[in-house]
């Protein structure tokens, strides 16, 4: 059986620019994955299957055609035979939430079906290609490495990350991101900042995040007030540098100094908030494997 991770992804910053021909707009995102997420298992099978479970297994029912199964039969097509599996998704995530959910779950899904294969039949082109056709988030997740996201999602370039530590607060609240996108007033635009390929320490990328915006914040406040109630309570707690909301909300991303001052600060929330989603964790955390 191979198991697989399916981290958080978090846009420590978004700036929109243009609407394309295609529908979606140019994006400057520096992306970050967290050491919390999703989980995927694969068991040889006669058959494709999938099988959710998790605390928010109940948010995708009746999702027939989940993101995972389209990247495990998009895979399939460019293998050009079947690899019949049966896939377990333990979803710890809230759906629709901004921290990439099912763009990481079929992201991982890709990445598991690429362990098994012989590696001088991977045409890498090809599984990107795949990855995009999925989502404007797939890339990265597939990608799977902190990032500068560009394009409508699918330019990709490495960035080094020092770790952060953060607490992600969601109100339990989802947000359509067409409808995000749709309501969307003011833009940075892209290239509006310089984009380091690397920080020094967690200080000086806290620093030049101040620069930056997530240009969905006003039109995801428009469609969930409560979006702003969280960034509240983040930027009311003990040591906060900086509050923000992640991709098209409605979950909020708060960094702190150290792992300590994070976990007393989501101890609070929780407590405060006892229905909101609220989870300690270290984005761009070095990986282990
Ligand atoms: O690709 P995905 O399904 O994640 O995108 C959802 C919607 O968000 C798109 O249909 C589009 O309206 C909007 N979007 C956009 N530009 C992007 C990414 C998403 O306009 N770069």
């Amino acid at each position: 059986m191979l198991r697989v991770k399916a981290p958080a992804k978090i846009n420590l910053c978004l700036h929109v620019g243009e609407r394309r021909s295609d529908g979606y707009h140019n994006l400057e995102s520096l992306v970050a994955f967290a050491d919390i997420g999703d989980e995927l298992t694969f068991e040889d099978a006669d058959r494709l299957s999938l099988n959710v479970e998790g605390p928010f297994a109940s948010g995708l029912a009746g999702e027939a055609d989940n993101l995972v199964l389209r990247a495990a039969r998009g895979v399939m097509k460019i293998a050009g035979r079947e690899i019949p599996k049966h896939i377990t998704l333990t979803k710890n995530l809230p759906v629709a939430s901004g921290m990439g959910g099912g763009s990481a779950d079929a992201g991982a899904t890709i990445r598991a079906f690429l362990l098994e294969w012989p590696r001088d039949e991977v045409k890498l082109s090809d599984f990107a290609d795949l990855a995009g056709n999925l989502g404007a988030d797939v890339p990265v997740c597939f990608f799977g490495q902190n990032a500068w996201m560009m394009g409508r999602g699918d330019e990709i370039f490495r960035c080094e990350l020092p770790e952060l530590h953060a607490v992600l607060v969601n109100p339990c609240i989802s947000v359509s991101t067409r409808d995000v996108f749709a309501g969307l007033e003011m833009r940075t635009g892209i290239d509006a900042v310089e984009r380091p390929d690397g920080f020094a320490s967690a200080a000086d990328l806290i620093e030049f995040l101040k620069s930056t915006k997530n240009d969905l914040e006003t039109s995801a406040f428009a469609l969930a007030p409560q979006i702003l109630m969280a960034l509240s309570a983040l930027r009311a707690r003990d040591g906060i540098r900086l509050a923000r909301m992640s991709g098209s909300g409605a979950t909020c991303f708060g960094l702190f100094d150290d792992a300590q001052r994070a976990q007393s600060a989501a101890e609070g929330l929780t407590s405060d908030h006892p229905n909101w989603w609220v989870k300690a964790a270290i984005l761009a955390k070095a990986s282990e494997d």
